[in-house]
């Protein structure tokens, strides 16, 4: 095996990479400085090696096209784990393996498995480098498809090398194989990976595992591994939050500038909502995107929460995203974006369901095959993945906010919960205080989506968006929110929306997408203290006369239709509330046993 110099002093680091590449037998290793000559040598290298197409550069300039193979398209959250050393640590809703046991298996899986590849030294920060609110990580992976994702994704090479120099942080070390070591002579493919997955978290040593996939949260491991499970623990002991969140900032004509953090499950519009462009009727209003995916929550010394976006790009749903739904996310991935099980047009451009009415005549759709509309029509076949993606610099972002990496974060006014409910939920209701706020979180349901494998539009709970990102245990997770309010002197309000809401004929109810800028100015003049609103069982509730609704056409008797609070609906919601709760019971605060007896005697 050849060795380079390290570009770290950190004797750890170096005696840790010299242990895995043991481990592991890689052909070589090389550490990632994360200029752009490497960037561009190694999206080189992916397209001689057919994982990449390189887009027409007329068209898309800085992009590429991978297609990953059918059984690698999305997170497995069956082969996700949580490794606590204690089971009941992990909870009933994730899957635990003990540590030692599974530390053996995952030392047979990764013995020789990356033979005949490149191991890549991939060191990231997660939030600015030099934030006292970031986080260091180093994956070491076999995939240079990661490497490339990774550097649009978070700050990577040469600045965090120096900050692990420095060795005031703990580094998470985070290991990743596709798992298809190669034979000498044998030829690759574009796409290597294994059947086999384990996604494997060690809470307590802070330590990640991932085997067997190339995709998205599988293999980008500063994002849910590293930034939501793992950081989920870190936060818990230290007293911040580690959230599955949008953040924006809505700004008034006057200036005034409201910050929201908004938690919805993967698949339900955290990345429209977070670049909207405020509809007709709205003159000088202006929504700004710190996030799209991820918060992490801190109190700051005056008692106020303020959020930071961990990441630096988006890994956004390519599918349905179009210049007339989200304008600025288009704008963000017009040029050095990699597209991953979109199709590709004869032109040398990427298409996908949503993107444009008008099909193209003819692609290669996302499994590599030629694709019409008509073959479309007959096979039921998309020409995209439903879960095809952009991964796109958040720099690029127009409505990218000022502060958005402000070492210090920005001042959160109001959390939002959501889910996509095609009944039952109104299009948007307020918690009466903090606790009830944590109750509406820890209760959401919503409809499944393509964002992991499995069923798809089945409502299930996800509590604060956080089911399958929640490194412990759920109802001490809960616990975790309530005493989150006793260090602030300012408590952000809390919101439940639904955009999702349909009438009886399977229509929505709501337009969604820049008009939900009528609910961000009603959320926004709550927190205030400027808007109106009506008390309801579940909370509080805008009346139609308090929305604004300057440029858009809207029957009172449709608003009511959205906002309606039926009660024998919510009693069959409140007895699927208790689903959950009966598996997390031994660890369920007592304030979310009280806070359903209230809601029950109010419905
Ligand atoms: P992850 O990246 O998986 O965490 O997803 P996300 O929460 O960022 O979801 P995203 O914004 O990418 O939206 C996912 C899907 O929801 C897309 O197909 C959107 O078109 C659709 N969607 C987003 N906002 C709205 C809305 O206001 N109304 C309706 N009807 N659909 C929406
Ligand atoms: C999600 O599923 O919530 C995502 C995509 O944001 S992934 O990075 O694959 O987790
Ligand atoms: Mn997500």
């Amino acid at each position: 095996m050849k060795k380079a110099t390290p570009p770290t002093t950190n004797k750890h680091l170096i005696r840790w990479v010299e242990k895995m590449a043991e481990l592991c037998e890689p052909e070589r290793i090389h550490w990632v400085d994360g200029s752009q000559k490497e960037y561009d040598r190694l999206c080189e290298e992916l397209v001689a090696a057919g994982t990449f197409t390189r887009l027409n550069p007329k068209l898309w300039p800085g992009c590429f096209a991978a297609r990953s193979t059918p059984n690698d398209v999305a997170r497995v959250e069956d082969r996700t784990f949580i490794c606590s050393l204690s089971k009941d640590n992990a909870g009933p809703t994730n899957n635990w393996e003990d540590p030692y046991v599974m530390r053996r298996r995952l030392k047979q899986l990764f013995r020789g498995s990356m033979r005949g590849r490149t191991m890549y030294v991939l060191p990231f920060s997660m939030g600015p480098v030099g934030s006292p609110m970031s986080q260091i990580g180093v994956q070491l992976t076999d995939s240079p498809y990661v490497v490339v994702n990774m550097r649009i994704m978070a700050r990577i090479g040469k600045p965090v090398f120096a900050e692990i120099d420095k060795d005031v942080k703990r580094v998470v070390p985070c290991m990743h194989s596709v798992g298809a070591p190669l034979a000498a002579g044998q030829k690759d493919v574009p796409w290597p990976c294994n059947d086999t997955k384990y996604i494997v978290h060690f809470p307590e040593t802070r330590e990640i595992w991932s085997y067997g996939s190339g995709y998205g949260g599988n293999a980008l491991l500063g994002k849910k591994c590293f930034a939501l499970r793992i950081a989920s623990n870190i936060a818990r002991d230290e007293g911040w939050m580690a959230e599955h969140m949008l953040i924006l900032g809505i700004e008034s004509p006057a200036g005034e500038k409201t910050y929201l953090a908004a938690a919805f499950p993967s698949a339900c519009g955290k990345t429209n909502l977070a670049m909207l462009i405020p509809p007709k009727g709205f003159k000088g209003w202006k929504v700004w995107t710190v996030g799209d995916d991820i918060a992490w929550i801190k109190p700051d010394e005056s008692g106020r929460l303020r959020a930071i976006n961990p990441e630096s790009g988006f890994f956004g749903v390519a599918p349905g995203t179009s210049a007339r739904t989200n304008p600025n996310a288009m704008a963000t991935l017009a040029r050095n974006t990699i597209f991953t099980n979109v199709a590709v047009t004869p032109e040398g451009g990427v298409w996908w369901e949503g993107m444009t009415d008008q099909p193209p005549a003819e692609c290669t759709d996302w499994r590599g095959e030629r694709w019409t509309p008509e073959i479309g029509t007959a096979t039921g076949r998309p020409a995209a993945h439903p879960n095809g993606r952009f991964t796109a610099p958040a720099s690029q972002c127009p409505s990218i906010d000022s502060d958005w990496e402000n070492p210090e974060g920005v001042p959160i006014s109001a959390i939002v919960f959501g889910g996509r409910r095609a009944t039952t939920l109104p299009l948007v209701y307020q918690a009466f205080n903090w606790s009830s706020g944590v109750y509406i979180g820890a209760t959401m349901g919503s409809e499944t989506t393509a964002a992991a494998t499995g069923a798809v539009g089945k409502v299930r709970r996800d509590p604060m968006a956080m089911l399958p990102f929640c490194g412990y245990h759920m109802g001490d997770y809960f616990r975790h929110w309530l005493k989150m309010q006793r260090n602030l002197t300012s408590t952000p309000r809390i919101f439940h929306v639904n955009w999702f809401r349909k009438d009886a004929d399977g229509h929505f109810l709501w337009p969604g997408f820049s008009e939900n800028m009528r609910v961000l100015k009603w959320i926004a003049d709550r927190v205030r203290g400027r808007a109106l609103s009506l008390e309801s069982p579940i909370g509080w509730t805008p009346r139609f006369e308090d929305m604004h609704w300057e440029g858009l056409d809207f029957e009172r008797a449709r608003f009511e239709a959205l906002q309606q609070v039926d009660r024998k609906q919510w009693k069959q919601e409140v007895i699927s509330h208790e689903e959950l709760f009966l598996d997390l019971h031994d660890h369920l605060p007592p304030e979310m046993v009280y806070e359903r007896e209230l809601l029950i005697h109010r419905l």
